[in-house]
């Protein structure tokens, strides 16, 4: 892949001098480039431009319920970790140890005494990240704990899920997610409970994966299963360019679906609702061409009677996933293999693809900052 290309401006969806034109002359808009999808320089660039500066779904509420209570993680590249309280909010830490950089936080979740204490020379941090501990440090060294707390990362919490922001300062969560709050008021979030997860890591990038999901021109080809119990002549996507997020409309067939709300929001965060459950996804940059797809599953009733229901509930649900990465995984390796460049979008299917690649766009060409702002509050 070369890197020059992709360090020039970026091209107009509809730049008629791009190189993956078809016969058919003009009028439709284009694909991004197909290098963008498995560029190092490209993926450094999101990092900054998309990853650190949006709302990333995290964990949820229930995972950690009582103060001390913790989770780890990563987010846009970065380890960090999120801890309940002593008041019963959430915050969220880079982890690293201030002293010499050791990582706080080993286990993937877990239950800290009063203080959170270094693995490596016992330095101790109360909840909300300030340093209460030194341990024989000698001299005449104090410290300030104000000035050596734990590097914070935006954290708040949305009707039982945790979310994560690593860039400081901007919109609020409920800024971010814009109409979805209202629009999902009357799906009852905190009546579902933690069933099951389903990640995986899958070899294609995190915009194959969204050109994917944001058209249905495929359903009929590759998705039998959901269009027994969809009515997929009448699937939408509406596309709130301006709050950065798609509504999709997948109306039941008769016996089919019950009544849901179906949402992808940029860049990655996918909530699909229900009455008795949730599907919850979100995707993991891990690098060009590399994601960790993660799908939690929630029910109102996960009584051991109902085990075996939700969990087929939930396995058609990923069963759909597994269709569509069967797929994706050909055209990511067709992206990284020089031949295809770019292709036409369909006017009539493909409308939620140009709406996302052009906030791609967008975005990168806003300039990232040098490094991001970790100080101690
Ligand atoms: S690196 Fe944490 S106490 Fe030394
Ligand atoms: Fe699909």
């Amino acid at each position: 892949m070369t890197v020059t290309a992709v360090s020039a401006a970026p091209p107009s969806a509809r730049d008629p001098g791009c190189d993956g034109g078809d016969a058919s002359g003009g009028g439709h808009a284009w694909t991004l480039p197909a290098e963008w999808y498995a560029s190092e320089e490209i993926f450094r660039r999101e990092r900054a431009t998309i990853f650190t500066r949006n709302w990333m779904l995290f964990s949820w509420s229930a995972k950690i319920p009582n103060p001390g209570d913790y989770v780890r993680g990563t987010v846009a590249g970065y380890s960090v970790f999120a801890i309940r309280g002593d008041d019963g909010k959430v915050r969220a830490f880079h982890n690293v140890c201030r002293h010499r950089g050791a990582e706080m936080v080993g286990e993937e979740s877990g239950h800290c005494g009063k203080l959170l204490v270094c693995p490596y020379h016992s330095w101790g941090y109360d909840r909300a990240g300030l340093l209460q501990r030194a341990r024989d440090f000698g001299g005449s060294q104090t410290f300030d704990p104000a000035g050596w707390g734990l590097h914070p990362v935006d954290a708040e919490e949305w009707r039982g899920f945790v979310f994560l922001k690593i860039e400081r300062g901007g919109e609020t969560l409920r800024e971010w997610l814009g109409a979805i709050d209202a629009m999902a008021a009357d799906y009852p979030l905190e009546d579902q409970h933690y069933f099951m997860s389903k990640d995986r890591d899958v070899a294609v990038d995190w915009k194959t994966y969204g050109d994917n999901y944001l058209e249905c021109y495929h359903c009929q080809t590759m998705h039998p299963g959901l269009c027994a119990s969809m009515d997929i002549d009448r699937y939408r996507v509406d596309v709130h360019a301006e709050e950065k997020f798609f509504h999709l409309h997948a109306p039941a067939r008769e016996g089919g679906l019950t009544r849901g709300l179906y949402f992808y929001r940029f860049p990655v965060l996918m909530l699909n609702l229900y009455d008795w459950g949730s599907s919850i996804a979100t995707v993991e940059p891990i690098g060009p061409g590399k994601i960790r797809h993660i799908n939690w599953y929630f029910f109102t009733d996960v009584s051991p009677e109902k085990a075996e229901a939700n969990r087929q509930s939930a396995e058609w649900s990923a069963q759909i996933v597994s269709e569509d990465i069967d797929i994706i995984l050909g055209v990511q390796r067709n992206l990284e293999a020089g031949i295809y460049t770019r292709g036409p979008i369909s006017p009539k299917y493909e409308h939620g693809v140009l709406a996302f690649q052009t906030m791609v766009r967008e975005a990168l060409a806003d300039p990232a900052p040098e490094t991001h702002r970790v100080a101690a509050e």
